[in-house]
């Protein structure tokens, strides 16, 4: 196995590859005047390729794997097996407003269709619930939250945790047991891109609330939380999230809002990142389909 890291996912390519004590290998990437991309692999014809991208920012990242994936077959890979610790396009879910598209399912079919098995990290999987309804090939989501459960026991032993939506419920709940403290889960409405209210229970009390979420994109979702908790008069609010995409204008907001500590997972590059995934993602790859967790459309 060879693992093939886009500059942009040197970092966790290389934390992985040593978990698995495999080479990692650079791609090259050259963007042309006309915004068009070229790429250029170093592989070794019978092994198997894994890809490493996350795809935050995803339009140009997206063709490019495509043709990563591409370049990777005809240099001779057995399988291309891509590791995208963030997968982009997983919330348009289904058809919100007429004339829209299932981005979910059209984007699962174009990388699907260009590589043997995707790896991810805690997709957002809400009304589809399962990897198999997304991609035709063999795809894994790593759940993350005994990571983050065990950062919350390490770092935040008294606190709450706080969900920003109802759809978060299971999944705050799994941390908040496994991690040993209370939880409350609020309701939110989006309006907009960046107009989000969140609404908080009343028996949201205590002192230090750590708010945990899938995503932080705007950072309004949480920025909303965090303002709540602190007229509900919690002394300290901090916030971790799987996947730090940050955009501009989140970090201001978050500082506005009263959060003292973001803490992000390492899947999407940024200062907040805390809790490492290579650990999570190995194992799944020491075993790659058909092995053992890696049954057609398996998983979580
Ligand atoms: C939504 O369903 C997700 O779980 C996140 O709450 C959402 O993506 C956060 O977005 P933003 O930071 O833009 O509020």
């Amino acid at each position: 196995m060879r693992l093939h890291a886009f500059p942009d996912a040197l970092g966790i390519a290389g934390r992985l590859a040593r978990s698995l004590r495999r080479p990692c290998r650079p791609i090259d990437l050259h963007r042309f005047p006309d915004g068009e991309s070229l790429v250029r692999v170093d592989h070794r014809p019978g092994a198997d390729a894994v890809l490493v991208r996350s795809l935050d920012d995803p339009n140009a990242r997206l063709v490019e794997v495509v043709l990563a994936a591409d370049a990777l077959r005809r240099a001779g890979a057995r399988r291309v097996v891509l590791v995208a610790p963030y997968l982009a396009y997983m919330r348009q879910d289904a058809v919100f407003a007429p004339g829209q598209p299932i981005s979910q399912r059209a984007i699962g079919a174009l990388l699907g269709g260009s590589v043997d098995a995707v790896l991810t990290v805690e997709a957002h999987l809400h009304r589809v619930r399962r990897l198999a309804e997304v991609f035709p090939v063999p795809a894994r989501s790593v759940p993350a939250a005994p990571a983050i459960a065990r950062w919350l026991r390490g770092h935040a032993p008294g606190a709450i945790v706080v969900g920003p939506d109802e759809e978060s419920e299971p999944w705050v709940r799994a941390i908040a047991a496994a991690a040993g403290v209370p939880f409350v889960v609020g309701r939110k409405r989006r309006r907009g891109d960046r107009d989000v209210r969140v609404q908080l229970p009343t028996g949201a009390r205590g002192a230090h609330a750590v708010i945990v979420d899938d995503i932080a994109s705007s950072g309004r979702t949480i920025a909303e939380a965090a303002v709540g908790l602190r007229r509900a008069g919690f002394a300290r609010v901090d916030a971790v999230v799987v996947h730090a995409i940050l955009a501009r204008g989140a970090i201001a907001s978050l500082r506005e809002a009263g959060v003292r500590r973001l803490v992000s997972c390492d899947t999407i590059p940024h200062p907040s990142n805390a809790i490492p995934v290579a650990g999570l993602l190995a194992p799944l790859l020491r075993a790659l389909p058909p092995g053992a967790g890696w049954t057609r459309g398996g998983g979580s």
